[in-house]
Order: structure tokens, then sequence, then C-alpha cells
């Protein structure tokens, strides 16, 4: 594991780069830092437990994004093709499997104008050069035995993959401990001058910080948009190879995922809702996510109902995320001696994000070229 770093409310701490926030964003960043020769120190009281912890994992842009967004569609398949070498590169600086699966996405309609919607976003996705297969209801019924009888037919999104991201967390901790960084497992309350001030008190300083705190970055950097929108999400434990890829169902025009792991672990999900920071699980949430995942998968409610997790997406007000340097002041409004870089706003695209988002803030930091595709991500876009 990642040393931790004590830092005492007297002390001061140094690094050539600090990072606030845990999540898949902030480690990888972390790695890509410390595998570049940066001393690093990742700033979170809890690693791994926000938006990474309740997140699904699938690596799915165009099912994602809608296809009236073709910024956050070009972003989405340029990290998708990113993914492959980031788990290899992962997987071996870590010893730690991921769970990387790309075996496809199974979307399903479960009725008529369901079916009308698939059809209409293939259309859009062969257009992209994706392969997507169009299936009868028997034959979705033929790769995934447990669908319902009734449903009406699907198609096959042989690009599609998926990870689990509790996996990537624990990962790219293993993989910055490798590297020599460290973690400060404590609250970032402020940026100073030099750095970043702890809720206890302490000061870390570096020439470079890096705020990737999800939905809590306007903490931070009062004013960036960024919101947190709540997700509901549902773990079940079932036999293994009950479900063998990713479906996606449209029922009655509601969206609704399930995501099968390799040890039986099956995430449903997920709700969509705009409550600000309400960490509640609610009967309403649980009874929408199993009523649609039902009749999906009319046998899953034999299955353990293992975990119930609420996530926020840190949404933007474009669905883009914000990576790239801002202009940060103190808190009295005082200007900062240090470079500080937003990496967050990932809004539903987190994990998909993760290989892209690392890169283009390892080359922030290190002052090289950024991939093409980041430039309509930049933080000060919604200034003008
Ligand atoms: N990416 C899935 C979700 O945000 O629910």
């Amino acid at each position: 594991m990642v040393p931790i770093l004590e830092v005492t409310p007297e002390a001061t701490s140094t690094a050539d780069v600090i990072v606030v926030g845990g999540g898949v964003e902030g480690l990888s960043i972390a790695w890509r830092a410390a595998r570049r020769g940066m001393s690093v120190a990742v700033v979170d009281p809890d690693p791994g437990s926000g938006a990474t912890h309740a997140a699904a994992g699938m690596l799915a842009p165009v099912s994602e994004v809608t296809y009236t967004e073709e910024p956050q569609l070009r972003l989405g398949l340029a990290s998708l093709a990113l993914w492959p070498s980031f788990r290899d590169e992962l997987e071996d600086d870590s010893g730690v499997a991921l769970d990387y699966r790309s075996d496809g996405t199974l979307k399903i309609a479960y009725g008529a104008d369901d079916m009308a919607v698939l059809d209409e976003l293939a259309a859009f996705e062969r257009t992209l050069g994706l392969r997507v297969e169009r299936l009868t209801g028997r034959e979705c019924r033929k790769l995934e035995p447990m669908l319902a009888p009734s449903i009406r037919g699907g198609m096959l999104a042989g690009d599609d993959a998926w990870v689990n991201p509790r996996r990537v967390a624990r990962a790219l901790l293993a993989a910055l401990d490798r590297h020599g960084g460290t973690l400060i497992a404590d609250r970032a309350a402020e940026l100073t001058p030099r750095g970043v001030r702890l809720a206890s008190g302490a000061v870390v300083t570096a020439p470079r910080v890096v705020v990737a705190a999800g939905s809590w970055s306007p903490l931070l950097l009062p004013g960036l948009p960024v919101r947190p929108v709540k997700g509901q999400i549902l773990r079940l434990r079932g036999p293994v190879g009950f479900l063998t890829r990713c479906v996606r169902g449209l029922v009655h025009g509601t969206s609704a995922y399930l995501v099968p792991r390799g040890d039986g672990e099956i995430t449903v999900g997920a709700t969509v809702e705009e409550m600000g920071f309400d960490g509640r699980v609610t009967a309403g949430g649980v009874y929408e996510l199993l009523r649609d995942a039902r009749e999906l998968v009319p046998g899953l409610t034999e299955l353990e109902l293992a975990e119930t997790t609420v996530g926020f997406r840190p949404g933007t007000p474009d669905n883009l995320p914000l990576i790239g340097p801002v202009d940060a002041t103190g808190p009295g409004g005082e200007s900062l001696e240090a470079d500080v870089l937003a990496a967050t706003g990932h809004h539903r695209n987190g994990i998909l994000l993760t290989p892209i988002t690392a890169a283009a803030a390892a080359a922030f930091l290190t002052g090289e070229a950024t991939p093409e595709i980041v430039k309509f991500c930049d933080p000060g876009r919604f200034s003008n």
C-alpha cells in the first residue's frame, strides 16, 4: 500500500505535485506523474471511496453519451482506444488483475418503441465505423439465456468493454506505491499560495497542484461549474456466468444496465437524480432499478441483494470534463505561486475517460503536447 504520510499541523511537507482527490482520476494522474520521476502526494482521507466506489465501470462511449454530443463521443472513443495499453501497464505495475472484459455490450429493447430507438442509435454507430449487430429476441437469448422471453430484440456492440473500478483504484494505489508516491490521509481544506492547507491545519507545498476531487472540486476552486448528480446503484450476488456480458436495456424508454463481474457479482444501475449531496438510498430508487432489471432478466430477483450505494457523478453544464490549467486564487483572493490544474467533471464517464485524463494531465504537468481532443475540456470554456 502507498505509505501514509503524517503531516502534523505544525509541519510543512513538500512534493513536486500535489493531487487532491484519490479517485481513479487523481490516482491515475499521480501514477503517471510518479512514473515520470516526480515526487507526488495524493491528498484524500479515504481514496477510492467516492464516485469510483459506486461506478459500474462500463467502457461504452456511444451508449453512455447521446449521439448529439459529438465531442463527448470522440473523447470517449479516444479514451477507449487507450484502455488496453493502460490496463496492461497498470496490471504489470501493480500485480492486480482489473477484471477487464471486452465481450461487448448486449443492448436490449424491451418493446417495439425501444427497438426503434436502438435501430436509430445503431445507424449512427455504424457511421462511426463501430461494429453493431442487430439481433432478434431469440438470438439475444442464445447469447444470454437468462434474458426474458418477451424481449423484442437487441444489438451487440462488440467494441464495448468494462472493468471493475474498485480493482482499478486498488491497482493504482499499489502502482503509485511502487513508483514512490505518498498518500496524505486528510481532507484538503483550501489552496494556499504555495500549495494546499489540510483540514488538520498542516500545509503541503508544491509548484503544481491538481484538483481531481470530483463533485467536491468547487470547494477548492469556487465557481468551477461542477455539480453532484446522484446515482443509486445496486450490487447483486449470483452464480458465476449468470450473465456473461454487459446488458444495457431500454424498458419503455428508461435505460437500465447490468454489469457482470468474474466472481458472479452483478452491478445494476443507476438512478440519475439532481438532489445535491443527498446520500440516502431510497425505497423508490431501489424499486425502480429492480423493476426495470427484472423486466430484462426475471431470474435476478432470486439473487442476493449484496449492496446498495449512492455515488455523486461530477456533472458539468455540457457533460464534458474539465481538464487543464485554471486561474485559481487563495481563499482571500490572493494569487497563487503554484500552477493549478483541474481534472474533474467526468459525469457518467469517469472510468472510461481515466486513460485520456491521465495522459493529458501528465502532459500538462511536464509541458508536453496534450492530446488534440482534450481542447474540448478547457476548464475556462464557460467564462467567455
Ligand atoms: N456510467 C453509468 C452511470 O453514470 O450511471
